[in-house]
């Protein structure tokens, strides 16, 4: 059975909540990278860490009926949630199921699409993925790993306009240096921030065209309020749970004054930069 561990439990308690503050961040995320790969008619697709579905839906309608998705998540919360949705949407072709993807057990080259969209950051060894998924795909496979641009310092954390490193300051130290493993497993130690290294291990994986794509996220908020709500709904809820509960609401109030000095009552943008990590396999063989 896979358990949830420090690094997952967040996410089993988001299930519920995630992504729907109506702040879009997941989706557009998703839709880019699906782009970029280009899912066809017919194909097979693993989307690691599938969470609620930001690309294990459009990948579905990508492929069609003729095609097929297997959507892994270690959190059962999210699973549950996503398989009632895709039971929801008599989507047969389409199957959700709680396994670990650092190293998921599947049948060797029964993929032609490996997506792992803000998923693969959250592993102990997001390297070692690439030598794994190769394994998974068909000669010709292509591979697609979303992960957050990692800021230089926790202390110096900003999404543009929304300032996290505030929350992460107003953090109990205690607590926030006994959550170390957690969070440096979250966003702390950003191990895609080294540069080209994610792209080194799909080379050593064999894999061949391989990229690095930056897109800047753009967070859309009909208030500072909603962006702020936000930040408790995605995994930067973390830093949130570190800060003393009666500290909170100050926090939160001196965000949002932050960001309304700078627009006013209104809509709020900030901004959240993600890499996509890109690679194909050779069509014949050459896999190591
Ligand atoms: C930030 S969410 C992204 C979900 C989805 N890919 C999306 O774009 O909306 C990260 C997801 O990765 C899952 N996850 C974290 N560690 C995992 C692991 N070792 N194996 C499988 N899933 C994992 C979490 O449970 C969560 O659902």
């Amino acid at each position: 059975m896979v358990k949830s561990t420090e690094r997952t439990i967040v996410f089993d308690e988001l299930a519920g909540q995630y992504d729907n503050t109506g702040v879009e961040f997941f989706g557009p995320i998703a839709h880019q990278l699906l782009e970029l790969l280009g899912p066809r008619p017919g194909e097979r697709v693993l989307d690691v860490g599938c969470g609620r579905g930001a690309v294990l839906f459009p990948a579905a309608a990508a492929v069609g009926p003729e095609g097929y998705v297997l959507g892994i998540d270690i959190a059962a919360a999210m699973v549950t949630a996503t398989a009632a949705d895709v039971a929801a949407r008599a989507l047969g072709h389409v199957e959700v199921r709680v396994l670990d993807g650092a190293a998921p057990d599947l049948p060797a080259e029964s993929f032609d699409l490996i997506t792992a969209s803000m998923s693969a950051a959250h592993f102990p060894d997001p390297f070692a993925t690439a030598a794994h998924y190769a394994r998974l795909l068909r000669p010709g496979g292509r591979i697609g790993v979303t992960g957050p641009v990692p800021p230089r310092a926790l202390s110096e954390w900003d999404l543009g306009a929304l300032r996290v490193d505030r929350i992460i300051a107003a953090a109990d130290p205690a607590a926030l240096a006994a959550a170390h493993p957690r969070v440096a497993a979250l966003y702390g130690e950003y191990p895609f921030g080294r540069p080209g290294r994610m792209c080194d291990a799909l080379r050593a994986a064999g894999f061949t065209e391989v990229a690095e794509q930056r897109h800047d996220v753009v967070l859309a908020a009909p208030t500072a309020q909603a962006l702020i709500d936000w930040t408790w709904s995605n995994g930067l809820r973390v830093y949130w749970e570190l800060v003393p509960a009666d500290r909170r609401e100050q926090v939160a109030a001196e965000l949002t004054e932050e960001l309304t000095a700078r627009v006013g009552d209104g809509p709020v943008t900030a901004m959240y930069p993600v890499y996509h990590y890109l690679g194909q396999l050779p069509r014949t063989g050459g896999v190591k």
